[in-house]
């Protein structure tokens, strides 16, 4: 694999356009927010130097569920700008050797949508099938037992035309009825509408639900904490249909150069994600795998999760990591915070973009930015208002970007949609940027390294201890380089034996988050020493 590819090669960068920077002082980012920040992105000197951003949707949405229900998959909501700004910002970013990846809802719309009225109007309209209708039992009980994955039954009862329409969502998100052609055939129109305009890709979000079981029958049910956990979700998720529907989408971005579809399933079974990657060739070129999102701070669950995603993955196809996006606890937070918080994102930061696969970084990540506490009565998300107290939603992960020390950190000239960071007078991008032991230039330099290294972009994946109780370390090898990472998980310093089958191979560092100058592995030895939350690259000298 010597030829290179943008998206394997390459880093993402989630940005949440709502949060990211507002321009125009209404309390909301905007794309003329992330147009004037281009410069964090890539092209400055002190650029973090990514490849890709994805952006969460900037179509038009009542926000039941902040943009993830739309009303018109072919414009921009006017909170962000308009469809000519879209355009400028695509040719920007192109401009900066950036490309553009944006996130399709594709599953479900909003409940004002255009077509969910007409389908709501009349049995007999012609869209009244472009949804998921389905008569009641007897006491007008749902269809069946399917329940919303944010809780409650997934039916809504309508008493206009006497059906219920299934949402796996909320019930303002009604699900869409990819049985029917036409539904299909208007999606990949919308498809290419963004293709036409120069989008590099898109993230499908929950692809694998598109298609449920016709005879809408009941999943067997099984242990779990919520009522949604507590089925196996076999009948209304990853039906064997969808991969005939995902050849049919591949298609529409194969006859485009050099496109991109990164899949979100729902759950996270790294055997059904890796199902839908197939073998590289005609579905999905990336696939989620939320397996990192659900692990606690120890080395073996990472090294458990890696080799099971490594395992599951045809060779061919592409594996993908990440740690944070906006639907989970950022892992600044999720990792224990407290004063080792920066140590510990400098550790992860170091896996993330030394693994054999994609690194997706969400925006804030790279400053080692935390949750956001959210009083109950500024909570915005629906899950948070639904679970609270034993679920705060996912508002923490979402609050604004801080960018210097000013008010608001920057982020408005107004009042924020959310609030900022307790942290922002110290926590910023340009407190960062100044800072030259800062997370911000550590993600730099592992992003750098990266670039430049031809091990760590198709280099084979080797782990070097056979169960970690303090260290992961790993080789990262192909023909003309070979790389060791090293990565301390503790708050002490530690001495570690590589695997004992590790050649006598001689090792330069190549970077460290450590300052001290001490030799990590002296002479030919497989005995490594690193200091506490050291995370270190060391190249084989030859
Ligand atoms: C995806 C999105 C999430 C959204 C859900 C419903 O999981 O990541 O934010 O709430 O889909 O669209
Ligand atoms: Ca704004």
């Amino acid at each position: 694999m010597s030829t290179k590819t943008w998206w394997r090669d390459g880093v993402f960068y989630q940005i949440y356009p709502r949060s990211f920077s507002d321009t125009n002082g209404d309390g909301i980012g905007d794309l003329q927010g992330i147009l004037e920040h281009l410069d964090h992105l890539k092209g400055a000197p002190d650029s973090l130097d990514i490849d890709a951003v994805w952006l969460s949707p900037i179509y038009p949405s009542p926000n039941f569920d902040f943009g993830y229900d739309i009303v018109d998959h072919e414009a921009v909501d006017p909170a962000f700008g308009t469809l000519e700004l879209f355009d400028t910002l695509v040719q920007e970013c192109h401009k900066r050797d950036i490309k553009v990846v944006l996130d399709l809802v594709m599953n479900h719309t909003s409940h004002q949508h255009p077509w969910f009225l007409e389908s709501c109007s009349a049995r007999d309209n012609p869209r009244r099938d472009w949804y998921l209708w389905a008569d009641p039992l007897p006491h007008r009980r749902p269809p069946n037992r399917w329940k919303s994955a944010f809780g409650g039954s997934g039916w809504e009862w309508h008493e206009g035309t006497g059906q219920y329409y299934y949402h796996m969502f909320l019930r303002e998100q009604p699900d869409l009825n990819w049985r029917n052609p036409e539904v299909r055939e208007r999606m990949f129109q919308t498809m290419r509408f963004w293709l036409d305009r120069g989008v590099d890709g898109f993230r499908l979000d929950v692809f694998n639900a598109y298609v449920k079981d016709n005879l809408l029958r009941d999943n067997p049910l099984k242990l779990g904490r919520r009522p949604y956990d507590m089925q196996r979700h076999i009948y209304d998720l990853d039906r064997p249909e969808l991969l005939e529907v995902l050849q049919e989408v591949r298609k529409v971005t194969d006859d485009y150069p050099d496109r991109v579809l990164v899949g979100e399933p729902l759950g996270s079974d790294p055997d059904i994600a890796a199902r839908y990657a197939g073998d590289g060739s005609d579905l999905l070129q990336m696939v989620f795998n939320f397996d990192f999102t659900e692990r606690p701070w120890h080395p073996a669950h990472f090294q458990r999760a890696i080799r099971r995603w490594d395992s599951a993955l045809h060779p061919n196809a592409q594996p993908c990591y990440v740690l944070s996006n906006h639907d989970v606890s950022r892992h600044a937070s999720r990792f224990g915070g407290g004063e080792n918080s920066d140590a510990r994102a400098k550790v992860a930061a170091a896996m993330l973009l030394t693994l054999r696969g994609t690194p997706f970084l969400y925006a804030g990540e790279e400053i080692g930015l935390k949750d956001t506490p959210i009083p109950y009565i500024e909570i915005k998300d629906p899950l948070g208002k639904r679970y609270w107290p034993f679920f705060r939603g996912r508002d923490g992960c979402r609050a604004p970007m801080p960018w210097n020390s000013s008010q608001h950190g920057g982020f408005t000239s107004g009042q924020p949609w959310m609030r900022i960071t307790p942290e922002y007078a110290t926590r910023n991008v340009e407190a960062q940027k100044q800072d030259p032991d800062s997370v911000y230039h550590f993600y730099r330099k592992l992003i750098a390294l990266r670039r430049t290294s031809p091990a760590l972009l198709h280099g084979r994946w080797l782990p070097m201890i056979a169960k970690p109780t303090r260290v992961l370390a790993y080789l990262r090898e192909c023909a003309d380089q070979t790389l060791l990472v090293a990565l301390n998980f503790t708050n002490v310093p530690v001495r570690v034996n590589l695997c004992s089958a590790l050649p006598p191979y001689r090792w330069k560092l190549r970077l460290s988050s450590s300052r001290s100058g001490h030799e990590r592995l002296r002479g030919t030895s497989t005995r490594i020493s690193l200091d506490a939350f050291e995370a270190c690259v060391m190249e084989r000298a030859r």
